[in-house]
């Protein structure tokens, strides 16, 4: 019999060495592991798919726990870039199932309508997703319809998904393939969440300026602009652009937008002499790595830094200590319950006696 509650490690080596175990738990091993002795964390997961479906990694186990193992997780990962003192505790999602309110159904050859399988691009079929807003599972069957439609046409597409997006105005948008998408952070109340930590931040940082990298729509310029705080986005999705051209600033406020590759329109800003109070990045999961060596000239006093993959940000983390910046605190939010995903938001603060380390 092999176990499973060797030394603890962290909740990704755990998963992956046996898929929706805990932490703790005995296991014996073999071509189908079987689960000895239960953690008293265990619970019956809701979803019929949970395990054949590639979505979900962590409904086996208590909401509390898979808050206590995303902790340890990034405290592991961050370990000789951010000290534990600095990581404050993760602050859940205000919705543990039907948050999102936004997916992409796949479409298998023979119809199947869903996601993709554990490791596998095989489409599993389902009725309902349990961590999707109803309004998005009642479009199932419209789904189901349009890729019949689609699959029935003598020339079958290579690949076939639908995008859904419940919109704030309550109705569902389908798009085919993804076609004219930009970002939306897909939890709306746990973004309420991030905006509220933001908004103390800025609050106590007191900024007269804020440049934004990596803007998306203006989800967060828009909740956190006052006239006090001039506001510049810079987005690279032109349609993002143009959703966030055309949204109303709050009364004596205003949010003014370039659109660019960040990098680039950054360093156009550095060579013309501007300055800004806090630099706010939220790059997309590849990091940010490319306006990163820039700050070690431009030196912006702060930096809050809006993350949605810890091992990028951990690297990104290196560059801008070597730049002068030191880590104030880190504030988990449980973005994705149910899933091995995290978002983070950092105030790095210029430390003026720092002088920038060379490459
Ligand atoms: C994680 S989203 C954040 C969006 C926004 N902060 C929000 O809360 O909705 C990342 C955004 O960066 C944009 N993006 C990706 N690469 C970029 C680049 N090189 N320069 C500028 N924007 C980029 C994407 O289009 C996307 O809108």
């Amino acid at each position: 019999m092999a176990a499973a509650n060797r030394n603890p490690t962290s909740i990704l080596q755990h998963l992956d060495e046996i898929p929706f175990s805990i932490p703790g738990e005995t296991w014996r091993l073999g071509p189908k592991p079987e689960l000895i002795k239960a953690s008293p964390d265990r619970v019956t997961p809701p979803c019929v798919y949970f395990t054949r479906c590639g979505g979900c990694q962590l409904q086996q186990m208590t909401e509390t726990r898979q808050a206590s193992e995303k902790q340890r997780w990034l405290v592991d990962l961050l370990k000789g870039v951010a000290s534990e003192e600095k990581i404050l505790p993760l602050l859940p999602s205000p919705k543990n199932w039907n948050y999102r309110r936004r997916i992409q159904l796949h479409v298998g050859p023979k119809g199947e309508v869903g996601f993709y399988a554990v490791k596998s691009r095989q489409v599993i079929d389902i009725e309902s997703c349990a961590i999707a807003d109803p309004a998005l599972n009642a479009k199932l069957p419209e789904v189901r319809r349009l890729a019949a439609e689609v699959l029935a046409a003598p020339k079958r597409p290579a690949s076939l998904s639908y995008e859904l997006t419940l919109r704030d105005d309550g109705q569902v948008e389908i798009a085919r393939d993804g076609e004219g998408r930009s970002f939306i952070q897909v939890n709306p109340e746990a973004n309420r969440v991030l905006i509220e930590v933001l908004r103390r931040a800025l609050d106590e940082i007191r900024p007269k300026s804020v440049l934004e990298l990596f803007a998306g729509n203006g989800n967060l310029s828009y909740s956190l602009v006052t006239p006090e705080r001039p506001w510049l986005a810079v987005e690279s999705n032109p349609l993002a652009v143009e959703a966030g051209r055309a949204t109303p600033a709050p009364e004596g406020s205003g949010v003014d937008w370039r659109e660019g590759e960040a990098a680039k329109v950054a360093a156009q800003l550095y060579q013309s002499g501007k300055s800004f109070d806090v630099v706010l990045l939220d790059p997309p999961r590849g990091g940010a790595e490319d306006c990163l060596p820039m700050f070690r000239q431009w030196r912006p006093p702060a930096i809050l830094y809006v993350s949605c993959h810890v091992p990028v940000l951990r690297k990104d983390l290196q560059v801008l200590q070597k730049s002068g910046y030191e880590v104030e605190w880190l504030q988990p939010i449980d973005f994705f319950p149910q899933t091995l995903n995290l978002e983070t938001l950092i105030y790095l603060r210029l430390n003026p006696m720092a002088h920038p380390v060379k490459k």
